[in-house]
């Protein structure tokens, strides 16, 4: 199955990607966690990509258009996969059927603005292995240290307060026309965020099957 995961910053994208790729064993790709390995690694892309990740906006179309192209040619990607933020534009959805990359199903999961805050302040990641943690909802068992690699826990620059408000209007510009795009198309599932990570899988999971 091939699927698009669609949502603001902080709905639960990368968390549910996590799941469904254990469910159905197919890649998540997620292109915020690609930037920040070419930010980390120090790469070209990596340094164009950070002003534009640090500032809440979004990276150019043609940058990250190419980092999926390049990414859904290997070969783990032959029997379906999941992204999870990408398309965030509507060239960039333009750009995926001009590959003719054909998409079976788009998961919107929905979550207020106002609880978006309290989410990504409490988020800590793991910049070695990717994980992530929340300080209330989802604590590792050693307080600040990844429970799967050891590495130490680090809050995300663009996590901080002022920035986030910045990522919420990007979204509300650019990335919600997409759920309409996806309507139309007849491939669009909402799923209401939850309080709780497994109320909102379970519903994702639901979505799958419908
Ligand atoms: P990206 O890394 O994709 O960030 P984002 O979309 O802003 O999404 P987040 O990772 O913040 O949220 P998420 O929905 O994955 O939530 P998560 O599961 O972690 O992109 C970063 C930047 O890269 C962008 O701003 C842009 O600059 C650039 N970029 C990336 N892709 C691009 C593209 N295609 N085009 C252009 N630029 C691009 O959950 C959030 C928190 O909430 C976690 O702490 C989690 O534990 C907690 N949580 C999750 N679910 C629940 C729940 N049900 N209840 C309580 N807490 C929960
Ligand atoms: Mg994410």
């Amino acid at each position: 199955m091939n699927l698009i995961l669609l949502g603001a910053p902080g709905a639960g994208k990368g968390t549910q990607a996590e799941k469904i790729c254990e469910k159905l064993s197919i890649p998540a790709i997620s292109t915020g966690n690609i930037l920040r390995e070419a930010i980390a690694n120090g790469t070209e892309m990596g340094l164009k990509a950070k002003s534009f990740i640090d500032a809440g906006k979004l990276v150019p179309d043609e940058v990250v258009i190419g980092i999926i192209n390049e990414r859904l040619n290997k070969d783990d990607c032959r029997n379906g996969f999941i992204l999870d933020g990408f398309p965030r534009t509507i060239p960039q959805a333009e750009a995926l059927d001009e590959m003719g990359v054909q998409i079976d199903r788009v998961i919107d999961i929905e979550v207020p603005d106002e609880k978006i805050a309290s989410r990504l302040s409490g988020r800590r990641v793991c910049l070695k292995c990717g994980a992530t943690y929340h300080t209330e909802f989802k604590a590792p068992v050693t307080e600040g240290i990844c429970d799967v690699c050891g590495e130490k826990l680090v809050q995300r620059k663009d996590d901080m307060p002022e920035t986030v408000l910045d990522r919420l209007n990007t979204y509300h510009e650019q990335t919600e026309p997409l759920k309409d795009y996806y309507e139309k198309k007849g491939i669009l599932h909402i799923v209401e965020g939850q309080e709780k990570v497994e109320d909102t899988t379970a519903l994702t999971f639901k979505a799958l099957e419908d």
